[in-house]
């Protein structure tokens, strides 16, 4: 069985007031090698100081998304370095608010996680299909094609996957465990098809409405090693009661 990840996301979100937040996270974290690894993926801006403020702590810290190319005339980006070095270990790769606002392709994704790789961090590369394909039927296909495109150069055992439907992403609209295991089974096979055994060790986390109420409906299923957690993971509370259910369910 895979180590649990129970990665918040903060997305455009937080303050320096909001560092409180981060160390009640980090003050309430189990500190036993069974326990699910835990992580915040914060504004760029927060960065430094958050990890300085959890060092010493299990609280790891991350990066939204970053640049492909290590620096350059590149107006407003950052680069995987500069996320490694303000303290991040992990970046969040093909967010679908990236993929959509900002354009971002498979292959700029993939890109981007070869990026992050050579400098030090593990990216967490994201999939998902929209409303309307869901409902024609098109859900595998889509992921499918965006594995293919993603995963461009990468190693298992150097990368995260996260699956999240975009219709679940911020709505309270949480995939069914159904839905769930589908998606997370396939991904599991393409994985082992691809990289063969290796596959098997690859953490698939879902996303999408992740909450207290529902995480211990969905951290049993088969092939969830783990949850991105938008708005949940903003209140150190609701944080950590996800994080502590994944702990229960490990020991
Ligand atoms: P949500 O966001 O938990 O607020 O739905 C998840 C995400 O976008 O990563």
């Amino acid at each position: 069985m895979n180590r649990k990840l129970i990665a918040g996301n903060w997305k455009m979100n937080g303050l320096s007031a909001d560092l409180q937040t981060i160390r009640e996270i980090a003050a309430g974290l189990a500190v036993s090698a069974a326990a699910p690894e835990a992580l915040l993926c914060v504004p760029a801006t927060l960065l430094a100081e958050a990890a300085r403020q959890a060092s010493g702590t299990a609280l790891r810290m991350g990066g939204q998304t970053c640049h492909a190319q290590e620096k350059g005339a590149f107006t407003g980006d950052i680069s995987a370095l500069m996320l490694r070095e303000a303290g991040a270990g992990f970046v969040i790769a093909g967010h679908s608010e990236r993929r959509s606002g900002h354009g971002e392709t498979d292959a700029i994704v993939a890109a981007q996680a070869r990026a992050a790789v050579n400098a030090g961090l593990t990216p967490i590369i994201c999939v998902g299909e929209t409303l309307d394909e869901r409902l024609s039927g098109a859900t595998l296909r889509v992921i499918e094609g965006q594995l293919a495109g993603s995963l461009d150069g990468l190693q298992p055992g150097s990368f995260v996957l996260a699956y999240e439907p975009l219709w679940a992403i911020g709505t309270g609209n949480v995939a069914t465990p159904a839905q769930i295991a589908e998606v997370h089974a396939f991904i599991r096979q393409f994985l082992e098809q691809r990289f063969g055994q290796s596959g098997q060790s690859v953490r698939i986390l879902y996303g999408g409405s992740l909450n207290p109420a529902n995480a211990a409906e969905i951290f049993p299923i088969p092939n969830v090693d783990g949850g991105l957690i938008g708005g949940a993971s903003l209140k150190a509370g609701d944080f950590l009661a996800i994080y502590n259910t994944a702990g229960a369910l490990t020991v």
